[in-house]
């Protein structure tokens, strides 16, 4: 990519992720001199990956609600002046086929390369500067501009735009220092996180569960207590080192170490008096019966953990008490994970720049005129479904419009 020289921009953005290529194109088209930075070897690969390669680039559903943030309120602002349907009709002037598939996910119906050219485009419309590969090493603030230490040339710029991203996936280049240089300028950082990520349990307790690897089933998983409880009803998948699935990401956003989550592994069925009344006579084990509601190699195995290992008894064999007891454990399954998976596996970063420090109409840090956070950097985490993208989208357009 083309070098931008010793020149002085209006706005330096660091980061060509989703959020920076969004800012930067929307303040290019506004007609300001925009540099974009990224150490990265290949543009916006976290947009390649998403989506199975497909980039659920949003949620038709998304509210405020589907966002984690010690400041609740603080995404509404950037996500009604930039809504889904904005982004759609991006997509589609760019000519890019795309469809639902669950939920209110929306997909490209080719590959999220596309998402990455459209962005690509827009920058070049509003001819914006490249620097990449370029790391940024540092940044200062001196008397009407900001100071940029890169391992190429310095750039000076009289805006600056954060949106580093998080910490997910380092593998990919993902860095901490949109929070370090939070921290410079004293801004707070709520504690990040890895978020939508496996959890896993130590390797003693798993024994039981390992020969589960590969099994995947609908539950409805949650944590926290009264008004802090959380539920999602979605897919969980055993794996060898714990849980994962789109139940499991979704909830891992919310638990905190120590904590316990509670699965129920049938939901909206009353299994006690399922069983119950399938008893009287029933020369059937337990086992088999079980396994028409659940996959066979769940219903065999997990009775095997149950106390009194009831599998292999027969159906009318087995006390009421204990059906009623099996039953109360199958939709109440408690479990205290002893960790998650990591930012190696995690999708996001939860956790960020904390946004009481921000401006939410602007992005900007109230503290230190010029200097702006986006994406996911930001103390603002969307839960699974293309709502980290929205709000990567619509920080960007925010932030891009008042620079
Ligand atoms: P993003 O991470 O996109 O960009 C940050 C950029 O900053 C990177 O290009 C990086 O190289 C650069 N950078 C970092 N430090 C730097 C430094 N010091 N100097 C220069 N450059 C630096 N979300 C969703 O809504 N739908 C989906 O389908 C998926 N799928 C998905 C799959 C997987 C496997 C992952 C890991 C994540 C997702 N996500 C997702 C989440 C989504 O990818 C994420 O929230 C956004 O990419 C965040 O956008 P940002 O622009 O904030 O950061």
């Amino acid at each position: 990519m083309s070098g931008a020289g010793r020149q002085a921009f209006d706005v330096a953005v660091i980061g060509a992720g989703a959020a920076g290529m969004m800012a930067a194109s929307v303040a290019g088209q506004r007609g300001l001199r925009v540099v974009l930075v990224d150490h990265a070897q290949r543009l916006a690969e976290k947009i390649r990956i998403s989506g199975g390669g497909r980039c659920n680039f949003t949620n038709i559903g998304t509210t405020p609600a589907q966002f984690i943030s010690q400041n609740p309120d603080f995404c509404r602002s950037a996500l009604a002046g930039y809504t889904p349907r904005d982004f759609i009709d991006l997509v589609e002037r760019h000519g890019i086929a795309w469809h639902e598939k669950h939920r209110g996910q929306l997909f490209c119906d080719d590959s999220s390369e596309a998402i990455i050219q459209m962005l690509r485009r827009e920058c070049d419309a509003g001819r914006v500067s490249w620097r990449m590969p370029c790391q940024v090493l540092g940044v200062d603030k001196g008397p009407g501009h900001f100071s940029i230490a890169t391992d190429g040339e310095p750039i000076e710029a009289a805006q600056v735009v954060m949106a580093t991203g998080g910490m997910a996936i380092p593998q990919l280049g993902a860095t901490d220092f949109a929070l370090k240089l939070a921290r410079q300028f004293g801004l707070k950082v709520v504690e990040p996180r890895p978020a939508l990520v496996p959890l896993t349990f130590d390797a003693e307790q798993w024994k039981p569960f390992g020969a589960l690897s590969g099994v995947s089933l609908e539950v409805s998983v949650s944590c926290g207590q009264g008004k802090r409880k959380t539920v999602f009803l979605e897919d969980l998948l055993f794996t060898h080192r714990g849980l994962s699935g789109p139940a499991i990401l979704q909830i891992s956003s919310y638990w905190n170490p120590g904590e316990a989550i509670a699965l129920d592994l049938a939901p909206g069925q009353d299994l006690a008096q399922a069983l119950l009344a399938a008893k009287p006579g029933n020369r059937q084990q337990l086992d088999t019966a079980l396994a028409a509601i659940w996959p066979k190699r769940l219903a065999e195995q997990w009775l095997a953990t149950a106390p009194g290992q009831p599998g292999a008894m027969r159906m009318a064999d087995i006390p009421d008490k204990t059906l009623r007891a099996l039953a109360q454990r199958i939709h109440g399954w408690s479990l205290v994970p002893s960790g998650t998976a990591g930012y190696r596996k995690a999708e996001v970063m939860r956790g960020g720049v904390d946004t009481r420090g921000l401006d939410q109409k602007t992005m900007q840090a109230r503290a230190v005129p010029g200097l702006y956070f986006i994406g996911e950097a930001v103390d603002v985490t969307g839960w699974l479904g293309g709502y980290n993208f929205q709000w990567a989208w619509a920080s960007g357009v925010a932030c891009g419009r008042a620079l």
